[in-house]
C-alpha cells in the first residue's frame, strides 16, 4: 500500500559503498578541501567552504565520501545560491555522483551544461542519505562542459547535497548491493537463520514485497519481485529477480529493473513477445517484456523494459513511458495476450478511484482503452492495486470456463490490513463482467498481490500464483538481514460450492500447493490421533521434529464437538493453533501466543476461514515453513495464511477436540527438505 510504504523510505538504508571507483575514473571534484576554488560560488546556501558533514539543525547526513561534501542547508532551507565547476573536457562515458536532498527539479539541482545550454540535469531524492547518480555521456565524448549547481529551494527540502564527482566508464550502482550481498554469502547461518522459511522463496538480503513479472520461458520460472537494492524496508523501489525449474529452488540473480532517475520499478508484469509484435527482440529469440509502473515525479505510468538474453539482462525502451495519464496513481499492469482477438491486453489499476481499467495492443507500445470496471467489491475501501485476470475451467465441468480478476486492497481486508478479492465471470476480450459477488482470497493476513504466471506450456494446462506473505500493517516483520517471503506456489482452479446448502452455489477460486512442493517430502508417518480430547494430547515427543519445516494432513470430524484441531507447540506457553469452531463455522489459525507477536499492535490475532462440512467432515493441509504457517482446508476451497516468529524452533505437535463426538480419523506428519544451498 504505497501512503503507507513512502511512510517507511527511509529506514535501513545501507551505506553507499567504498570501493566503487575503478582505476580509469577521472575525479572532477572531491569536496575535501576546506575552500571552494576553483568553483565559483554565488549567494549563501553553499557556506564558505565544504561541509563537515550535516550542518545547524539539520538531521543527520550520510553516504559522502570522506570529510566533507557540498550541504546547501548553510543558513538552512531558505539560502540560496549557485555553484559553477571549472571547464573540463569529457573524457569517460559517464559522469557520476553522490547526490541527496530535496527533490525539486525546478529549483534544486547538479546540470551539466554544453556550450552554456544544460544537457543533463539532476536533483535530490527527498533524503539526507548521498545515493550514486550517472549521466551516460557518450554522446558528449570530447565536448567542453561545466558543472552547475543551483538552490533556488526556500521550503521544506529546500536542501542539496553533493559529493565527488567522476567521470567513469563504470557508471556506480546506487548502492554497493554487490558487496552486501558478498559479505552475506559468507556467512555461517546463509539463508539458515532460525525465522529463514526453507521451501519458501526469500531474497538473501534486504526487503522485498509483491511478486512481478511471473513467466515461464524456456525451460525457467522467472520470480521478479518488488527490491530495495539499499535496505531492508520499503524504498528505492526495483525489480529482483530469481529464477527456477521447478517452483522451489531458487536461484538468486542480480538485480533486474532498477529505481533510476528518480524513477522507481513498480509492480508490472512480464510477457514472452513470441512474434516480436514489439519489434525489441534483436535475433531469432522471442524477447521479454516486461511491462510496469514507473513511479517518480509525482507521476505513476507505464513504461516497458526487454530483455534478449533470457531475462540476464535488460534494457528500459527509449520510447518510456509507453501509457501516461498524468495521473499520480495509476499502476500495477498485467498483460496478456488474448489469443480469440489476437492483441495484447492490460488490465492495471486507477488505484484512488477503485477502478480498473482494461486496454488494447498491437505492439505492446501503444494502448486503446478497451473497457473499464469498479469502483466494485468491497465498497468504501480504498485503493485497488496489483489486479490479476486469467481464464479458468471449472472442476467437473471440462466445457465452463470462467475468468478471475483478482485484486488487492490495501486496508480493511477480512482480517485487517491488506487483502485480496476476485470477482468470478465473463472476459470477451473487452469487457469484464462478473457473474457473483467478490470473495476473499485468503483468510488469512499475509497473503498479498499475488500474481500468476504467464506463458507456460499448454502441454502444462496450470494456472499457478503466488503471494507476498506479508501484509502492509505488519510488514516490518522480526527478521533481519532480510524482511519477507513468498506463498508456496500454488495452481488454482474453479469449485462449484454450495456453503452451508445456501442456493445457488457459488463458483469458487480453489488454491493447492503445486504438485512440485510433494518431491520436498522425505518422509511421512501417521500420527495417532485415537482418543483426542481435552487437554490436548501429544502426537510428537519433544526432539522428534527437529525444525518448524513441516506438512501436516488430517480428516477432521467434527461431530457435535465445540472445536477440534492441532497445536503446534514451541514452549511452554508458547504455540499456534489450527482448529475448526462450530460457533463460526470456520478454520481458524491463532497465533496470539505464536512467540513474538509484539514487535506490531495488530499482529496477534485470530483469522476464520468460513467451511462446509461434506459427510460431517473436513480436510487440512497445514504448511509450517519456521515464519510461515499456510492451512489449505478442503482440497484448497479456502486457505488460510499467516506469519508466525516462534521463539523456539523444535516444534511439538499437539491435538484436541472438544468432546468424544469430534475426531481425527487420520493425520500424518510429513518432513519437508530444506530448498536453500548452505555454507
Ligand atoms: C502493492 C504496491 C503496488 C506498488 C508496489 C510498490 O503492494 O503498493 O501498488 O506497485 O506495492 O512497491
Amino acid at each position: 500500500m504505497l501512503r503507507l510504504t513512502l511512510a517507511l523510505l527511509g529506514l535501513g538504508f545501507a551505506c553507499a559503498g567504498s570501493s566503487l571507483r575503478g582505476a580509469d575514473d577521472l575525479l572532477i571534484a572531491d569536496f575535501e578541501s576546506d575552500s571552494y576554488a576553483p568553483w565559483n560560488i554565488t549567494g549563501d546556501a553553499f557556506g564558505p567552504s565544504p561541509a563537515l558533514g550535516a550542518l545547524d539543525n539539520q538531521m543527520a547526513v550520510s553516504g559522502y565520501r570522506g570529510n566533507r561534501l557540498i550541504n546547501t542547508f548553510f543558513g538552512g532551507d531558505e539560502s540560496t545560491g549557485t555553484a559553477t565547476s571549472p571547464e573540463f573536457t569529457i573524457e569517460r562515458s559517464h559522469i557520476a555522483f553522490l547526490i541527496g536532498g530535496g527533490p525539486h527539479q525546478d529549483t534544486l539541482g547538479i546540470q551539466l551544461l554544453v556550450d552554456d545550454q544544460v544537457v543533463r540535469s539532476s536533483t535530490g531524492t527527498e533524503s539526507e542519505h548521498l545515493l550514486w547518480t550517472s549521466w551516460d555521456v557518450k554522446d558528449l565524448r570530447g565536448r567542453t562542459a561545466r558543472l552547475y549547481l543551483f538552490d533556488r529551494a526556500t521550503g521544506g527540502w529546500g536542501h542539496l547535497c553533493v559529493d565527488h564527482i567522476i567521470q567513469t566508464d563504470q557508471p556506480p550502482q546506487p548502492f554497493d548491493l554487490a558487496d552486501d550481498l558478498a559479505r552475506y554469502r559468507g556467512q555461517a547461518d546463509y539463508m539458515n537463520e532460525p525465522l529463514r522459511p526453507q521451501f519458501h522463496f526469500s531474497p538473501e538480503i534486504n526487503w522485498m514485497n509483491d511478486p512481478n513479472g511471473l513467466v515461464y520461458h524456456d525451460g525457467e520460472y522467472h520470480l521478479f519481485h518488488q527490491y530495495n537494492p539499499a535496505g531492508n524496508a520499503w524504498g528505492h523501489m526495483s525489480w529482483g529477480h530469481a529464477v527456477s525449474k521447478d517452483l522451489m529452488h531458487w536461484e538468486h540473480l542480480p538485480l533486474a529493473i532498477p529505481e533510476e532517475n528518480g524513477v522507481m520499478a513498480f509492480s508490472g508484469c512480464c510477457v514472452v513477445d513470441h512474434h516480436n509484435t514489439s519489434g525489441l527482440g534483436d535475433g531469432d529469440e522471442p524477447p521479454m517484456v516486461a511491462i510496469y509502473t514507473g513511479h517518480g515525479h509525482g507521476k505513476q505510468s507505464q513504461w516497458l523494459a526487454y530483455s534478449n538474453d533470457h531475462g540476464r539482462t535488460w534494457t528500459k525502451y527509449a520510447g518510456n513511458p509507453v501509457l501516461d495519464l498524468d495521473k499520480s496513481d495509476f499502476r500495477d499492469p498485467k498483460v496478456f495476450w488474448h489469443a480469440p482477438t489476437s492483441r495484447w491486453v492490460m488490465v492495471v489499476s486507477l488505484a484512488n478511484e477503485k477502478v480498473l481499467v482494461f486496454y488494447g495492443s498491437d505492439d505492446l507500445k501503444s494502448w486503446t482503452e478497451l473497457s473499464r470496471f469498479g469502483p466494485a467489491g468491497v465498497l468504501n475501501k480504498p485503493n485497488w492495486e496489483c489486479p490479476d485476470l486469467f481464464e479458468l475451467s471449472v472442476e467437473g465441468e471440462p466445457d465452463t470456463k470462467l475468468w478471475v480478476l483478482e485484486v488487492d486492497i490495501g486496508s480493511g481486508a477480512i482480517a485487517g490490513g491488506s487483502g485480496g478479492e476476485y470477482f468470478v465471470g465473463t472476459f470477451d476480450g473487452q469487457r469484464f463482467q462478473a457473474i457473483q459477488q467478490s470473495q476473499w482470497v485468503d483468510y488469512g493476513r499475509d497473503f498479498y498481490a499475488p500474481v500468476s504466471w504467464e506463458n507456460l506450456p499448454a502441454s502444462d494446462g496450470r494456472r499457478i500464483w503466488l503471494g507476498w506473505f506479508n501484509n502492509w500493517e505488519t510488514c516490518l516483520v522480526p527478521t533481519s538481514p532480510w524482511r519477507s517471503c513468498m506463498s508456496i506456489p500454488r495452481s488454482l482452479s474453479l469449485r462449484k460450492v454450495a456453503r452451508n446448502n445456501e442456493e445457488p452455489a457459488t463458483y469458487v477460486l480453489v488454491q493447492t500447493p503445486v504438485e512440485e512442493f510433494r518431491r520436498l517430502i522425505m518422509s511421512s508417518r501417521p500420527l495417532d490421533t485415537s482418543n483426542v480430547g481435552w487437554p490436548p494430547k501429544r502426537l510428537t515427543e519433544a526432539g522428534d521434529l527437529e525444525d518448524m519445516t513441516f506438512e501436516l494432513t488430517a480428516t477432521l470430524k467434527p461431530g457435535e464437538a465445540r472445536s477440534v484441531g492441532f497445536r503446534i507447540r514451541t514452549g511452554d506457553d508458547e504455540f499456534t493453533e489450527v482448529a475448526y469452531d462450530r460457533d463460526f463455522g470456520a478454520v481458524y489459525v491463532d497465533r496470539r501466543d505464536s512467540g513474538n507477536v509484539s514487535f506490531h499492535a495488530a499482529f496477534a490475532g485470530r483469522h476464520h476461514a468460513p467451511i462446509r462440512l461434506v459427510d460431517g467432515e473436513l480436510t487440512l493441509r497445514i504448511l509450517v515453513d519456521r515464519s510461515t504457517i499456510e492451512v489449505f482446508i478442503n482440497g484448497g476451497e479456502a486457505v488460510i495464511s499467516d506469519r508466525i516468529f516462534p521463539t523456539r524452533h523444535e516444534p511439538v505437535i499437539e491435538a484436541f477436540a472438544g468432546d468424544d463426538t469430534a475426531s481425527i480419523p487420520d493425520a500424518e506428519l510429513h518432513r519437508v527438505e530444506s530448498t536453500w544451498e548452505r555454507n
